[in-house]
């Protein structure tokens, strides 16, 4: 098992001079905005698992439900022995739970939280020693440069949990034009993608009752101290998070209880009673819409698979034939 970091991007990089630029120019925007990248700091990482487990979020269950019940379908579509391309891995255990009947050649997460990251591997590769694991600590938002040592044969990127869904719908198809350009002719993607629903269930998922989102959301402010030496006091802000139907997304923004001014590394902002920092957009599909979306990015649909209550997709596309 080896675990690289092979971009300076990462936040990990501590005060790594291109994350504080961008945190920086987000703070300083009109509409102020950071990208929700920056959750996952060890602590973030772990509020998100919190947050799968909370019964208001039926996105990680959902979707545990379809792999559950159509997994040897989706195994015999995807086939055997491919390169697992793990986007946003976190602690590993959705790829993990699909070993067995994917069986990969090669083993390949992908997460900014490299710590995080590092730990689960560890652990994974000891139950499975038959797969080669190679734990890449990055960004990967602005696109995925493979390094030498990921195997080309049969690659497989999986990108579940409806993580696609932080791209607006220009940008998820720039992105996934991307995966398919590194996938190469054989390759495919196995991609899990929220549907649109009835608003009260998305806000309730977004906005759940023990606060564990809350936090989430407001933890942020904490890894903004970290990374950009910033002064965020945790208690001035509040957290809000709506499903926004004409837009079909989810907007999770931190309200200043009151006024305030926050300094950082290099910058300052003032911010009125009730204005906002936009931290998180979670765009709902429908089946048809994302069907669309993968064949505007050159990869033909497969398949799809979802629950009974049609709330969740699983969606497997192979690297379309004819590149447009
Ligand atoms: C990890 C991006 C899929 O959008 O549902 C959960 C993140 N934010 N609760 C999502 C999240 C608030 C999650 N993704």
């Amino acid at each position: 098992m080896r675990i690289v970091s092979p971009d300076a991007r990462s936040p990990s990089a501590h005060g790594a001079p291109a994350v504080l630029a961008e945190i920086s120019a987000g703070l300083l925007a009109p509409s102020a905005a950071v990208s929700p990248k920056f959750f996952y700091d060890s602590l973030g990482s772990r509020l998100f698992e919190a947050i799968c487990e909370l019964p208001e979020y039926y996105p990680t269950r959902t979707e545990a439900a379809i792999f559950a019940r159509h997994g040897s379908d989706i195994a015999r579509a995807v086939g055997t022995g491919c390169t697992l391309i793990d986007l946003g891995a976190g602690n590993c255990a959705k790829a993990a739970a699909l070993f067995p009947l994917l069986r990969p050649a090669q083993y390949v997460p992908v997460d900014i939280s490299r710590d995080f990251l590092a730990d689960a591997v560890r652990g994974l590769q000891q139950r499975f020693p038959e797969i080669g694991m190679l734990a890449l600590g990055m960004d990967f938002s602005q696109g995925c440069t493979l390094p030498d040592g990921v195997r080309h044969a049969q690659r497989l990127f999986f990108y579940p949990g409806s993580s696609i869904g932080n791209f607006g719908p220009d940008e998820a198809q720039r992105f996934l034009r991307g995966l398919r350009d590194s996938a190469g002719e054989q390759g495919g993607l196995l991609i899990g993608v929220d549907l649109v629903k009835d608003t009260a269930l998305l806000d309730a998922a977004y906005d759940d009752a023990l606060g564990v989102t809350a936090a989430f959301n407001l933890n942020l402010l904490n890894h903004l101290n970290h990374l950009a030496g910033a002064d965020f006091d945790v208690r001035h802000w509040l957290h809000r998070a709506f499903f926004n139907e004409q837009a079909s997304r989810i907007e999770m923004h931190l309200e200043a209880r009151h006024a305030l001014t926050v300094r950082w590394q290099g910058g300052e902002r003032h911010f009125g009673a009730g204005e906002r920092i936009h931290t998180e957009y979670s765009y709902k599909y429908t089946r048809a819409g994302f069907i669309a979306l993968l064949e505007r990015a050159g990869f033909e649909a497969a398949r799809i698979w979802t629950d009974p209550d049609g709330w969740f997709a699983v969606i497997h596309a192979r690297v379309a034939a004819a590149h447009p």
